[in-house]
């Protein structure tokens, strides 16, 4: 199968070209370089020893996007690009809304001039919104405290709308966890710029020595250890995921969500000490305030995704975490160590 796979040059994109490649499946890769480095498709070309096709574009660039769907005779697009920092996008909200949701209005238009009618689109646990009880199921509530949620949200509902007026259409909406690790060969991985906002990053670097001291955000909510409890799910998992819900998409249409997740809570004292046993490295942590907007738990019912989509995560936050540890301490400073 041609796969389009947008922000394919991203933290889960890159491993989730890799799968594909794996399976067979022939990637075109559009992306702008906005939040990546065209270091890790050169490492996806590596591992796999397949090649791919790049286009350092913008989406929001009609007639490149045009030429690429002239060009390939795609059957399916995943996609990934897009802005993804909460604060922000509370900081510049028309930033966000213009870059991923104009955007994929252009690519459902242009799926549609080039009958392109399957798609996987990235949303994420944030569109359950605060009061959830977990664990969480699709058709729980739903519901945006930002303006990055609900760019979200607002893509999930435009999709609604897309596949009702296709019928012979396939949307699958995958309600991501919290992504972590990195793929084995330690080539490829997250890497933030600045300082990091997610908690795994943050650990590899005051382990590595690039921070000094992990901030807890609050040990006073009502978890086993007052720390905040999230279902962290591994990149490969996730991007195996992917595989899965494009295969499923060619015997299905409509358009329906999935969670990506373990089904698991790990507070975070609990990742720190798995980190810790896991690599041997010290986590230096301090307790801090609470994170205006976190709440306390949150971890997915993923039994859909395993009884549709024949997926389910099968890495342990032991791998999680010495996945993340390789990939930094083989790159302290990301892709710009060679
Ligand atoms: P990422 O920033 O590493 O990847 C996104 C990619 O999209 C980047 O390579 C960026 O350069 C590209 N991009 C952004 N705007 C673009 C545009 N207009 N045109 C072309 N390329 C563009 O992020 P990621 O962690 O790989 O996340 C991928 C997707 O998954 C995002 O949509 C994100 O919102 C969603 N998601 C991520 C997480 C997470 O914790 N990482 C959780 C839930 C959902
Ligand atoms: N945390 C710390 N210290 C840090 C960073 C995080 O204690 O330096 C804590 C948080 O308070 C939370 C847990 O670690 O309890 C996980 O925090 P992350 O920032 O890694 O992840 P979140 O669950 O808060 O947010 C993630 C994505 C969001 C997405 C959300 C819901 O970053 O984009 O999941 O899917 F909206």
């Amino acid at each position: 199968m041609k796969v389009l796979v947008t922000g394919g040059a991203g933290y889960i994109g890159s491993h989730t070209c890799i799968e594909l490649l794996d399976h067979g499946h022939e990637v075109i890769v559009i992306d702008n370089l906005s939040n990546s480095h065209p270091r890790s498709l050169e490492r996806v070309q590596s591992i796999t020893q397949k090649e791919l096709f790049f286009y350092e574009k913008d989406l929001l660039d009609k007639e490149a996007l045009n030429q690429i769907f002239q060009t390939h005779a795609i059957d399916a697009v995943i996609h990934f690009a897009g802005y993804k920092a909460v604060g922000e996008s509370v900081e510049q909200p028309l930033m966000y809304y213009q870059n991923n949701i104009q955007s994929t209005l252009i690519l459902c238009e242009t799926m549609q001039r080039y009958g392109v009618h399957h798609l996987v689109f990235s949303s994420s646990a944030t569109v359950y919104g605060m009061d959830t009880k977990s664990p969480i199921p699709e058709n729980a509530p739903l519901s945006a405290t930002n303006p990055y949620g609900r760019t979200k949200l607002f893509i999930e509902e435009i999709l609604r709308d897309w596949a009702l007026t296709l019928p012979e259409s396939s949307i699958t909406l995958l309600r991501y966890f919290n992504p972590v690790g990195a793929h084995s060969s330690g080539l490829i991985g997250e890497d933030p710029q600045g300082i990091p906002n997610n908690l795994m990053p943050y650990v590899t670097q005051v382990a590595s020595g690039r921070r000094e001291i992990l901030s807890v955000f609050g040990n006073d909510y009502d978890t086993l250890d007052g720390t905040g409890v999230r279902d962290y799910i591994h990149v490969v998992d996730l991007a195996l995921g992917h595989v899965k819900a494009l295969e499923h998409s060619f015997k299905s249409t409509g358009c329906d969500a999935y969670n990506l997740g373990t089904g698991n809570g790990t507070s975070v004292l609990e990742l720190v000490k798995a980190f810790e046993q896991a690599t041997g490295q010290n986590v230096p942590y301090q307790i801090t305030d609470r994170r205006p907007g976190d709440v306390a738990t949150c971890f997915a019912n993923p039994n859909k995704a395993k009884l549709e989509l024949s997926w389910e995560a099968t890495r342990d936050i032991v791998e999680m975490c010495k996945d993340s540890w390789n990939w930094q301490s083989k790159h302290p400073m990301g892709y710009q160590t060679s």
